[in-house]
């Protein structure tokens, strides 16, 4: 692998990857580009084709030619590494002699069953009438692929071994099983009666399907394929293959429950919306979308089920790094209702979602009207949350925030928030509290801001080094490094400020007077340093 790593840096330029995919002009010793990976109407994406890398100013995308296609088509690092060697003309080690696996030809039965289910919604009046009813038009049928599996017990079996497919391989796509108990041991059905919605893995392959019950009556109302060696019903993200490359555009992605508000969303125009299709929404999905977008809004039910949802989800997002925003439902609806039968709304729902914190703060605020249980919600729901985002500058917009619409004073808001302990989430996402001593692997995924700052910083020089002194992006680059210094510093005074804080309690515990003077007059002048850059960054 590493070989066939070094053998395809060898042969391919970063330039030339690059620019097949946007548009490059030189920018000194390197070259240029509108970010493939943000919105942006000057370039701040640099190429290097000394160092063999690239980096943006913008966003802080950043990487080789197998980071970059693995984030420019939202592959798998195995899946970039295939797509490069075929341009490279480089045979992979492991392609060597390889034969059509098991794996093959469980994707050729699925997309064979595909096809059969389009047939047969086309051919069912009933199935088509339940669509419709649920405000789903012909086009989002034709592009989501959604079918219908008729009210028999054995059709697509037999069409499928008509068609020269052995019992076993069909059983291996999740598509028939055997029963146990009955005397009947001819294989059947697994999905009979039902809408049926196809899951594709990224690359629009289709990996298994979800089937919704027609009637009322029916339980499952959902019914989904097994796990197969094509599909893990906990890691599938269900329109993804979709909506990548709008989430890497736009730098966000809207999350829902459902099928339904899956492809009513699309429908609406929300392109980069994905779902997570009847499991609750983990760290493997996230893990998933990080290549993407680390902006991400959840809307799901407006129910309390669904705020619950919102609730773990908001916390693990965050905790891995990601800017979590929540959509609020009205009361008792849920998204496809809204996109399906009011399109404008359901943007303008999206668009007045706000950060996780605040809306939770909003909730905590308006159930309780007593300023002491409130503070107490706060001290318990909310600086927990604040705890968890990292970032002092986030930290310090939510105080103030809080302090503004409570009355209650940021420096004893500061005080608490230091004392506060962030929740954490465990692989399977539920919800507990962590040992505030233990460093946890989140730490590892997500970088301090500060870390964050020093390496954007070291980038800046880097490419000032590489620039000539007339290049027009000096002015550019100075700029942002002034802009970077100033966040560090800021970051720093804050980190001083938060230690001598906890040292003022201990000393006002100890009421050791003298201690508790000097203390506080240098909290008052980092205070004011802290005011001084906010005021500087205003005027950058
Ligand atoms: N789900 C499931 N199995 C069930 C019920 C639900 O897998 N028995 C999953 C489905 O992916 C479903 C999602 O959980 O879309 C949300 O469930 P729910 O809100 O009950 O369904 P809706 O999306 O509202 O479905 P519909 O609009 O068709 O009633
Ligand atoms: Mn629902």
């Amino acid at each position: 692998m590493r070989g066939d790593v070094n053998t395809i840096k060898e042969r391919l330029d970063i330039a030339e990857v690059v620019s097949g995919y946007v548009k490059l002009e030189k920018a000194g010793a390197g070259l240029k580009a509108r970010c493939p990976f943000h919105n942006e109407k000057t370039p701040s994406f640099f190429v290097s084709p000394t160092r063999q890398n690239f980096y943006c100013f913008g966003c802080g995308a950043k990487g080789d030619i197998f980071t970059f296609v693995e984030q420019v088509e939202g592959l798998e690092f195995r899946d970039a590494l295939r797509l490069l060697a075929e341009k490279a003309g480089v045979e992979l080690d492991y392609q060597r002699g390889e034969s059509r696996t098991e794996k093959d030809n469980v994707l050729e039965v699925l997309e064979k069953a595909t096809l059969f289910f389009e047939k047969e919604l086309a051919k069912s009046k009933l199935a088509r009438s339940y669509i419709t009813s649920r405000g789903i038009s012909n086009a989002t049928v034709k592009s989501w692929r959604i079918g219908y599996a008729p009210d028999d017990w054995r059709l697509l079996f037999s069409y499928l071994q008509d068609m020269g497919y052995d019992k076993e391989i069909i059983t291996k796509a999740g598509l028939i099983k055997t029963s146990e108990t009955s005397a009947n041991k001819e294989p059947y059905d697994v999905f009979r009666d039902r809408i049926i919605f196809p899951l594709a893995d990224s690359n629009g392959r289709i990996i298994a399907f979800s089937g919704r019950a027609l009637s009322k009556e029916t339980e499952p109302k959902y019914l989904n394929s097994p796990d197969t060696i094509v599909f893990t019903k906990s890691e599938v993200l269900y329109g993804l293959d979709k909506a990548k490359e709008y989430i890497r555009k736009q730098n966000y992605a809207v999350l829902v429950e459902g099928q339904m508000d899956l492809v009513t969303s699309h429908q609406a125009g929300i392109n980069n919306t994905v779902a997570t299709s009847g499991t609750a929404f983990s760290r493997a999905h996230l893990e998933r979308l990080k290549h993407l977008s680390t902006r991400i809004i959840l809307a799901f039910d407006g129910d309390s089920a669904g705020e619950k949802a919102t609730e773990k989800a908001s916390i693990l997002g965050v905790s891995l790094g990601f800017e979590v925003k929540v959509a609020s439902l009205p009361e008792g609806l849920d998204p496809a209702e809204v996109a399906s039968k009011k399109p404008e709304e359901w943007k303008n729902i999206l668009r007045q979602s706000l950060p996780a914190v605040e809306f939770f703060f909003n909730t905590v605020q308006g159930q309780e009207k007593d300023s002491r249980k409130l503070g107490k919600q706060i001290e318990k729901k909310i600086l927990p949350m604040i705890k968890l985002t990292k970032s002092a500058i986030e930290q310090s917009y939510y105080i103030s925030l809080i302090a503004k619409r409570t009355g209650i004073k940021e420096e004893i808001l500061w005080e608490d928030l230091r004392k506060a302990v962030a929740p954490s989430v465990n692989l399977q996402g539920q919800t507990y509290v962590e040992d505030v001593n233990t460093k946890k692997d989140d730490d590892v995924i997500q970088k301090s801001y500060q870390e964050v700052i020093e390496e954007r910083l070291t980038e800046v020089r880097l490419w000032l080094k590489d620039l000539s002194d007339s290049a027009p992006e000096i002015a550019l680059l100075k700029k942002e490094e002034a802009e970077l210094k100033n966040n560090l510093s800021g970051v720093i005074l804050r980190d001083e400020l938060n230690n001598l804080l906890s040292e003022l309690s201990q000393a006002e515990l100890s009421k050791n007077n003298k201690l508790i003077e000097k203390l506080t007059a240098r909290i008052r002048e980092l205070h004011g340093q802290i005011r001084a850059l906010e005021e500087k960054k205003k005027i950058l």
